[in-house]
C-alpha cells in the first residue's frame, strides 16, 4: 500500500480579524516545526495575503474555503482559482456541507469547482457527508456515492489523483459530537473501494481526512484508523494550541 503523509487542515470558516487571523498563523508557523503531518490553513479569502505573509517561509501551507467553477467575466462576488494561486494557495476546500446547504452548491457544480481548481494546478480538498436523517434512514452509502460520481463523472478516475477527500458527517460538524473511529472508518473503507474500483492505485494513494468535531482528546484513535489519513479541522483549529496538538496526534 502507497505511503499516505497525514494531512491537518485548518478550516477557519468565517472567523477572526485581520489581526487576528496572522497571530493564529504565526502561532502555528512557529509551533509545528517538529510535527511530521502536512499542516494546512484555509483563512477566509480577504486574509489569504496577511496569512501568507506569515506561513510563506514556513512548513505551513496556504488553502482556500471555496472558488468559483469559472475562470474569469460576469460571476460578481466570485473568486477564481487562479487568483487564489496568486495568494500563495495550495488547496482549496470544495463542497463543505455549509456551502451545500446554505448556498444550494450540488454536486455536479462542486464536481466543476474541483476540475477548475486541478486545471490551475491546485488540489481540491472534496467534502462529502451525511446528514443525520440520511445517516438513520441507511442512505450513507447512497448519499457518498452520488458526491463522488458526480465528480467521476465530470472529470473521470484521473481526477482523483490530485485530490483529497474530507469525510465530514453533517451530524458531527460544530456539534461536539463526533463519529467514532469505527463509523468513521467503515465511510473512510467505503469511499477508497469506491474509488478502487475504477482505478487501485489512485484509491491507495488518496488522502482522506475525516472532519467533524475533533478535539486533542479524540484525534489520535481517529487517525490511528486505517483508512483515516488526518483530519479537516474547524472550531478546534481557531486555538493554535488545540489545533497542534491534533497535528502532532497525526505523527
Ligand atoms: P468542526 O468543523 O471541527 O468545528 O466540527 C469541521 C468542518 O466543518 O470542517
Amino acid at each position: 500500500m502507497a505511503k499516505r503523509q497525514p494531512l491537518i487542515a485548518g478550516n477557519w470558516k468565517l472567523n477572526g480579524s485581520r489581526h487576528s487571523v496572522v497571530e493564529l498563523a504565526a502561532a502555528v508557523s512557529a509551533g509545528c516545526g517538529a510535527v511530521s503531518a502536512e499542516v494546512l490553513v484555509c483563512p477566509t479569502s480577504v486574509y489569504l495575503a496577511d496569512v501568507l505573509g506569515v506561513v510563506g517561509n514556513s512548513a505551513v501551507h496556504l488553502g482556500a474555503q471555496n472558488c468559483s467553477q469559472a475562470s474569469d467575466g460576469a460571476y460578481t462576488g466570485e473568486v477564481s482559482a487562479d487568483m487564489l494561486v496568486e495568494f500563495g494557495c495550495e488547496y482549496v476546500i470544495l463542497g463543505h456541507s455549509e456551502r451545500r446547504a446554505m448556498y444550494h452548491e450540488d454536486s455536479r457544480l462542486v464536481a466543476e469547482k474541483c476540475l477548475a481548481v486541478q486545471a490551475a494546478d491546485m488540489t481540491p480538498i472534496l467534502c462529502v457527508g451525511e446528514t443525520l436523517e440520511q445517516r438513520e434512514a441507511d442512505e450513507v452509502e447512497s448519499v457518498i456515492a452520488e458526491q463522488l460520481d458526480a465528480l467521476l463523472d465530470a472529470g473521470g478516475i484521473a481526477s482523483f489523483e490530485n485530490l483529497v477527500v474530507a469525510y465530514e458527517p453533517v451530524w458531527a460538524i460544530g456539534t461536539g459530537k463526533t463519529a467514532s473511529p469505527e463509523q468513521a472508518q467503515a465511510v473512510h473503507a467505503l469511499i477508497r473501494s469506491r474509488v478502487a474500483s475504477h482505478n487501485a492505485d489512485t484509491a491507495s494513494a488518496l488522502r482522506i481526512l475525516y472532519g467533524g468535531s475533533v478535539k486533542p482528546d479524540n484525534a489520535a484513535t481517529l487517525f490511528a484508523q486505517p483508512d483515516i489519513d488526518g483530519g479537516l479541522i474547524g472550531g478546534a483549529a481557531l486555538d493554535a494550541e488545540s489545533f497542534l496538538a491534533i497535528c502532532e496526534a497525526a505523527a
